[in-house]
């Protein structure tokens, strides 16, 4: 099984590119499904969860291609099903936005239940009572939604429980053709969502008021084909903005939107991190010998601080002076990473949604586990400034959502590798047991 084999101490330096937003690549790329013509789509991630939605849509009919590394053109004319129950479903979050494509363009949508990382109880009932208030008749048998609107898409009003990202998007998607008017009262802000509404106004579609909570949807006739650049990815910018204050470097984060990155940005300063700001890149630094300062984080929704830099951002206060308190506001159960961090070193404890973070001298390097995408690249963060070797296995969960982070890493001066064979590291000095 392929591994991560890192050995810390060594400050990063230099600049990294960040690539297309993970998130926001995961819905547009099904909403071209929505599009009776050829989407060209610039700066896609080149990340395990973007491949494994072309293999689902390349299934269903559509003509999926990469153009050169990062542009993914994208024939939606000649779909031959609205099902997608291969295991491939399953693998990923982002699959239910195959229903809201679906459903939005065909009035009918047969799509396995998602997966993705398990951070407790994930359902998807917003979005069905969402698909039900567009006139949709949807049931759920043997893991299998399927979503039918016998008289087609009609628009109507809704308000959300929660101003839910996956929601907000999967409506969006199902009533950008309906017959009629559609306003989501409550929505989801993110980024992301801001993306996705561009591209189908890109398409042809009528959407107004996304980045607010408020947002209106006329539905036209049909979308046409066009060409649209996929946003930076705000968290990938984020975690490299952390490795380099926890590793006591510099590092020029390039090809990013310093808007939607302010809260983390503002928490980085709190902590005494220096950053600074320019038009489309950001450089964070941290002297060796600075103190970081303890904080309290809550996780919000958007402009919120976001729950997918919580792992990242708890690593860095395991090195700060003090006790910091993190409460995760988004999801029941997104500490399962703390364990392999106190493998590490780590003084936290947890109680439900609330981490205690007394910070520490150093972390020591030791074989972990990652167990979902954000907690894995936490693991990397804290080896890369950890006393001596760390090996992070379940690596793949990390490729999900990081294009070449070992190639960026290995960029920015960071001692990593790539193995496949047995453990390397010894149990009891964490050096390499070679
Ligand atoms: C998206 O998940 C992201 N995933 C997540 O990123 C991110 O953590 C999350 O938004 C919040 O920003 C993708 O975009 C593929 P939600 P999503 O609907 O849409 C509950 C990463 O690391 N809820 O905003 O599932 C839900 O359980 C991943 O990149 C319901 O109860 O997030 C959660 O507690 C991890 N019913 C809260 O709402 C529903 O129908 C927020 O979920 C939907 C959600």
């Amino acid at each position: 099984m392929k591994k991560y084999v890192i050995r810390g101490g060594n400050p990063l330096e230099g600049e990294v590119r960040i690539s297309g937003g993970k998130n926001a690549a995961v819905a547009i790329i099904p909403a071209a499904l929505l599009v009776n013509g050829v989407c060209i789509i610039e700066n896609v991630p080149v990340v395990n969860d973007v491949i494994l939605l072309t293999k689902i849509m390349s299934n269903m009919g559509a003509k999926v291609s990469f153009l050169d590394k990062t542009t993914l053109r994208i024939d939606s004319t000649e779909i031959h099903t609205c099902a997608a129950i291969s295991e491939l479903v399953r693998k990923m979050r982002a699959s239910y936005y195959l229903i809201g494509a679906l459903l939005g363009r065909f009035g009918n949508a047969q799509v396995g239940l998602p997966g993705g990382c398990d951070f407790g109880v994930r359902p998807i009932d917003y979005h069905i009572r969402g698909f039900e208030a567009l006139g949709a008749t949807v049931t759920i048998e043997h893991g299998i939604v399927n979503a039918v609107a016998e008289n087609g898409v009609k628009g109507t009003s809704l308000s959300l429980d929660f101003p839910s990202v996956g929601a907000t998007i999967n409506i969006m998607m199902a009533a950008v053709l309906a017959e009629g008017t559609t306003v989501i009262e409550n929505a989801g802000k993110e980024p992301h969502i801001v993306d996705i509404a561009n591209f189908l106004n890109a398409m042809g579609a009528e959407i107004r008021g996304a980045g607010t909570d408020t947002i209106k949807i006329k539905g036209v006739k049909e979308l046409h084909g066009g060409r649209y650049e996929i946003i930076p990815d705000q968290i990938e910018a984020g975690t490299y903005m952390v490795m380099a204050a926890a590793t006591g470097g510099r590092v020029k984060v390039s090809n990013v939107i310093p808007k939607h990155l302010e809260s983390i940005s503002a928490k980085l300063e709190e902590i005494g991190v220096t950053v600074e700001e320019d038009d489309d890149f950001i450089t964070v630094s941290r002297e060796p010998s600075q103190i970081m300062n303890k904080v309290n984080i809550k996780t919000l929704p958007y402009p919120g601080f976001p729950t997918d830099m919580q792992p990242q951002m708890s690593t860095l206060l395991c090195l700060a002076n003090g006790t910091s308190i993190v409460t995760e506001g988004i999801y029941e159960h997104r500490f399962k990473y703390v364990d392999e961090l106190r493998r590490m070193g780590a003084k936290m404890d947890v109680d439900g949604r609330v981490c205690v973070i007394t910070g520490i001298e150093k972390f020591t390097g030791a074989a972990v586990t990652a167990c979902d995408l954000r907690a894995g690249v936490s693991l990397v963060i804290a080896g890369l400034c950890a006393e001596g070797m760390t090996e992070i296995s379940n690596v793949q969960l990390i490729e999900r959502g990081y294009e070449d982070i070992v190639e960026k890493l290995r960029g920015l001066g960071a001692s990593i590798g790539i193995s496949d064979d047995e453990p390397q590291i010894s149990e009891k000095t964490g050096e390499n047991a070679g």
